[in-house]
């Protein structure tokens, strides 16, 4: 018999749930919003879909394994050279890679509790023990507890900024006050998933990039406001000798030719992300207005969803399954580490809407 290793037989198998459209069907559902997956319901700017189409007579050649084009665009975009720039099949991809190009035997990821659970997951099947701390107060990253807890054997440091699945934002400050007090030899990653977000909600969110330091990769992902999740395309930014290890590890023809002209369509439509990031802001609000109406404690939010704290795991589930008869799909937060929360994504203004007159009990 095959042995599989302890860390792998350790993980726990991704159990998918039944498809929305059938959960629509069975409930008989006239009007719903997916609300639970972080996603841009507006979905891409139709410049994608063009894009993807002149892709169309070559699905028999291998893409460029460099992906030039598309690298050299976020160059532009960031301000740097190509060689900055490290393409995947979404930032989960680049982020996996890390654990080749960096880790060694014996070396730890630190992290926080209640942060994006692919990185847990990443480390465990790369087997890299993970310290992790308890969140701060108001789910934030606690940055002096994470500069406290370095140890010899400590080779990065993981934040999400803003965090999922709390939406909490990491201030220029306290990112400065990581990035100086964290020893030149650890690796700090920075996973700016939903930095477009970020930026218009906030006049102190730091682009960890623009610091330009020797220890620090930033990821970003073109499958949040850019609206690409299902095409799979995230990329890095960093130095270029670490970007260089990054390149080294990932799968030669990654991502595909399909996905690097997805990339480059969407960057190309600035004006699709504006409409996006700004609907989104406006979102929020709304659900702030909606929660404090209906007394749920939530943490304000600097990514395109909401967390709320129910405060016991059996609320939380309830309110979860209540709302999916009434068509509103939510996230229960309790693969996440918090059973007693649930996170709530904006989506297109009717689901907005919808979703707000279903809070208000209508
Ligand atoms: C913090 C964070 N990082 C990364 C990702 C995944 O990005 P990608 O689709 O590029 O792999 C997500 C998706 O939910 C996320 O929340």
């Amino acid at each position: 018999m095959i042995s599989i290793p302890k860390n792998i037989q350790e993980l726990v198998s991704y159990k998918p749930g039944k498809p929305v459209s059938q959960i629509i069907e069975e409930l008989g559902l006239s009007e719903w919003a997916v609300l639970w997956n972080n996603e841009n319901n507006l979905g891409p700017s139709s410049n994608v879909l063009e894009r993807i189409q002149e892709v169309g007579g070559n699905f028999h050649t291998y893409p460029d394994p460099a992906s030039t084009q598309l690298r050299s665009m976020i160059a532009e975009q960031n301000n740097c050279h190509i060689d900055n720039v490290v393409v995947d099949n979404g930032s989960e991809s680049v982020f996996d890679c890390m654990f080749r190009a960096f880790f060694e035997k014996n070396d730890k990821l630190l992290t926080c509790d209640g942060t994006f659970v692919a990185v847990y997951i990443w480390a465990k099947s790369n087997k890299v023990p993970v310290a992790r701390i308890p969140l701060a107060r108001g789910y934030q990253f606690d940055i002096d507890r994470l500069i406290y807890s370095i140890t010899p054997q400590t080779k990065a440091i993981y934040v999400a900024n803003p965090n999922n699945p709390t939406g909490a934002m990491i201030s220029n400050e306290q990112l400065s006050q990581l990035i100086d007090n964290v020893p030149d030899h650890v690796l700090i990653i920075v996973d700016e998933a939903y930095y477009e977000y970020a930026k218009v909600i906030s006049d102190d969110y730091p682009d960890s990039f623009q610091l330009r330091r020797p220890n620090v990769i930033t990821l970003r992902t073109f499958s949040k406001a850019y609206g690409i999740a299902g095409i799979r395309v995230g990329y890095a930014l960093g130095e270029a000798r670490l970007i260089e290890a990054l390149s080294k590890v990932k799968m030669t023809f990654a991502p595909s030719n399909l996905a690097q002209a997805a990339g480059i369509g969407a960057l190309e439509d600035q004006a699709h992300i504006h409409k996006s990031v700004m609907l989104n802001k406006t979102a929020l609000q709304q659900f702030y207005t909606a929660m404090h109406d209906a007394e749920l404690e939530y943490t304000p939010s600097y990514g395109n969803f909401v967390m709320v704290d129910f405060k016991e795991e059996e609320l939380a589930k309830t309110v979860t399954e209540k709302m999916m008869k009434q068509g509103i799909f939510i996230r229960h937060l309790k693969a996440f580490g918090l059973p007693h929360c649930v996170r709530i994504s904006t989506g297109t203004e009717a689901e907005n809407a919808l979703f707000v007159s279903k809070l208000q009990g209508k």
